[in-house]
């Protein structure tokens, strides 16, 4: 077994937390359950990633196409949200809170408990920790292109002038740096609509873990995993080890 290297912790880690039901299922419990358990795990693996140095942890933890959910399965995932949002977890791990996503999907109680929490871990210097909540990647690039017409129009920016640091800007995650790890437990091998264009050098780690049991020693296997592989970003290998 490969050991964790503390000097090359990746900077950005992003979860698609995914298996909460089907673990209940196979406890014979309710979806609920799993949520519950899920919040737990949240709140482990981000003490955990603040420990390891993370800079950055991104967590999809509701997506634009599941607010088609049932809406008992939608109001309960929300006052879960709701009642966990505790600021102690990130004032005692130095952690500075965000979110990122279609906040006026939500309700104005939600919406207000987020922005304090926002705002009273603001100076906080360790990990960012960002919340993607009411989150899909076409909406947000449909909204920064929107943006990025109006800037047009309203002749504040010139078309030959929108270039790939500019689309970055104009997203939600903005001057975040791009995820070095996604990872992705519940077995399915697909993105569901996450990060879309922050991905496109992502290493990404696909579990069979559902999230509810996703625990420390998972992360660091992840990690782990991460640190054998080598990111050559269209380069050689060759090139990638000689600048080195
Ligand atoms: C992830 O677990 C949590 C959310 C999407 C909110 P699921 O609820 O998708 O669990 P499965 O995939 O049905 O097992
Ligand atoms: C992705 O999980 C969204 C979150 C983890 C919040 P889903 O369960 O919604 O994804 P699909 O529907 O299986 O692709
Ligand atoms: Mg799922």
């Amino acid at each position: 077994m490969q050991q964790l290297d503390y000097n090359r912790i990746p900077a950005h880690v992003a979860m698609i937390m995914d298996g909460n039901g089907r673990w209940a299922k196979a406890k014979g419990l309710p979806r609920t359950a799993g949520h519950v358990e899920g919040i737990a795990r949240v709140k482990q693996i981000t003490e955990e990633s603040a420990r390891l140095g993370i800079k950055y942890l991104t967590v999809y933890a509701f997506s634009t196409e599941n607010w088609n959910r049932p809406m008992q399965e939608v109001e309960t995932l929300m006052n879960l949200i709701l009642t966990n949002l505790e600021e102690e977890i990130f004032i005692k791990n130095n952690v500075r809170f965000r979110v990122i996503g279609d906040m006026s999907r939500l309700s104005e109680t939600i919406r207000k408990r987020l922005q304090d929490c926002i705002d009273h871990t603001a100076a906080n210097t360790g990990m960012t920790m960002v919340v993607a909540l009411s989150y899909s990647s076409r909406w947000e690039i449909t909204n920064a292109a929107r943006q990025i017409a109006d800037e047009v129009k309203a002749g504040k920016l010139k078309a030959e002038d929108i270039d790939d640091e500019c689309i970055s800007r104009h997203l939600t995650t903005g001057l975040i740096p791009d995820p070095d790890l996604l990872i992705r437990t519940g077995g399915e091998l697909r993105i569901s609509n996450f990060l879309l264009w922050q991905c496109a050098y992502t290493e990404f780690y696909f579990t069979d873990e559902f999230w509810p049991d996703f625990n420390v020693e998972s992360l660091h296997r992840a990690i782990i995993d991460y640190q054998q592989r080598q990111r050559r970003f269209g380069k050689t290998g060759e090139q990638v080890t000689n600048e080195e």
